[in-house]
């Protein structure tokens, strides 16, 4: 019998390696054919031998590499940059060849991020609205302006046409440092992005800091939670594909506990004072200078984002990890980057802060 054949892109990365984690230790692995598109020429040397899955080299801008991979994958898992709409066009170009070929529409399971649903409140307020995954009305109400949203839409289009059956997964503020052979190996990279982003910023000023007083709210998830999450839809989707909501009704959030930027950017100052790096318990307001060095100019970690998980929890999703299980990871992310930075000054991301959650 042929293998499912599987193209994962941002294997490299947190989200996507913990999902590749996960589909190499899948009770069906041996049935899969793994490809992955890694633009790092050295990582890709080491896929096929460390764990027999086929690298292509090339970035998201090779959108031929992009469409041509996708045109023979049964399943694709899109775990890169959810905002580049030319990479979605050009893997949607490639399933519709898919379907072409063989008739049948491929399978999406594409990452986007609960970002899109930030106001502007620049940590002065929270908003009432907990927007609903199950509810189709929500998901339709979002301005089509919003972060995530061009591309959200692109990849709903193409399940409406019929050529994919489309799951956009929606994680929110994903916490946790990643541990498995992909991350010692040196191939995906461990740590997340909002959390790491404001450590960094806060050691390099000395001091905790927030936008404003820090009162807008995020969800969170853990990222063994959040990367079970893809494997729970993958595997519902192969056992019950016509009962497994796609397209319109295929928005699942990855959020299981909810706090204040407060609440986090306090216990990362208080990590600070602990470890010698910062001067006082309680963070201060981000000036625009601040914002500018490290958030590429924007507030947006004083936005935010609600939500309530109904849609990814009907598909037998069940995260074991809270709100109070983020704030106790912040100490051990602040002692794991501080050791990881040691020496090289401020370390930012190399997209000096654009991405969203
Ligand atoms: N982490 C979160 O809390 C969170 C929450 C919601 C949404 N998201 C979104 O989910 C996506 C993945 O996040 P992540 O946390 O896994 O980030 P990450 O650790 O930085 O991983 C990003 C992955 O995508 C690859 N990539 C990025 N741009 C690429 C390009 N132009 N060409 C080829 N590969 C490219 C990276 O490759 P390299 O290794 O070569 O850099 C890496 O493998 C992002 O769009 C992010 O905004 C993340």
């Amino acid at each position: 019998m042929s293998k499912l054949t599987i193209f994962l892109t941002g294997a490299t990365g947190y989200i996507g390696g913990s999902v590749l984690w996960r589909l190499l230790n899948h009770k069906d692995a041996s049935k899969f054919s793994i490809k992955v598109l890694v633009r790092n020429a050295e990582k890709a040397k080491l896929f096929k031998p460390l764990f027999n899955v086929d690298a292509t080299v090339g970035s998201h801008a090779d959108h031929d590499k992009l469409e041509s991979l996708a045109s023979e994958a049964d399943y694709t898992f899109a775990t890169a940059d959810c905002d580049d709409i030319g990479a979605a066009e050009a893997i949607l170009r490639g399933m519709k060849k898919y379907k072409e070929r063989t008739g049948k529409a491929a399978f999406l399971i594409h990452t986007s991020g609960t970002g899109v649903l930030a106001d502007d409140a620049r940590g002065m307020f929270a908003y009432d609205k907990v927007y609903d995954d199950s509810n189709v009305e929500d998901i339709e109400s979002l301005a089509p302006s919003q972060i995530h949203r061009p591309v959200d839409i692109a990849v709903t289009e193409a399940d409406k046409a019929g050529y994919a059956k489309t799951y956009i997964i929606l994680p929110s503020t994903i916490y946790g440092i990643s541990k498995n052979r992909l991350t010692e190996a040196g191939i995906q990279n461990p740590h997340s992005i909002q959390l790491p982003m404001l450590i960094r910023a806060s050691v390099d000023r000395g001091q905790g800091g927030m936008v404003g007083e820090g009162k807008n709210k995020w969800p969170n998830v853990n990222i063994d939670d959040q990367a079970d999450l893809y494997i729970i839809l993958f595997d519902k989707t192969r056992t019950d594909p016509e009962g497994t909501p796609h397209g319109r009704e295929g928005y699942y959030f990855g959020a299981s506990g909810e706090h204040t930027m407060l609440e986090v950017c306090k216990e990362v100052a208080k990590s600070l004072v602990v470890l010698g790096k910062g001067k006082s318990l309680e963070p201060t307001t981000f000036t625009q200078e601040d914002l500018d060095k490290y958030f590429n100019g924007s507030p947006y970690l004083g936005s935010n984002s609600r939500c309530i998980a109904n849609r990814s929890r009907s598909v037998g999703w069940k995260p074991a990890h809270t709100t109070s299980d983020f704030i106790a990871s912040i100490r051990p992310e602040v002692e794991a980057l501080i050791v990881r930075d040691q020496g090289k000054g401020y370390v930012g991301r190399a997209d000096g802060g654009k991405s969203k959650n």
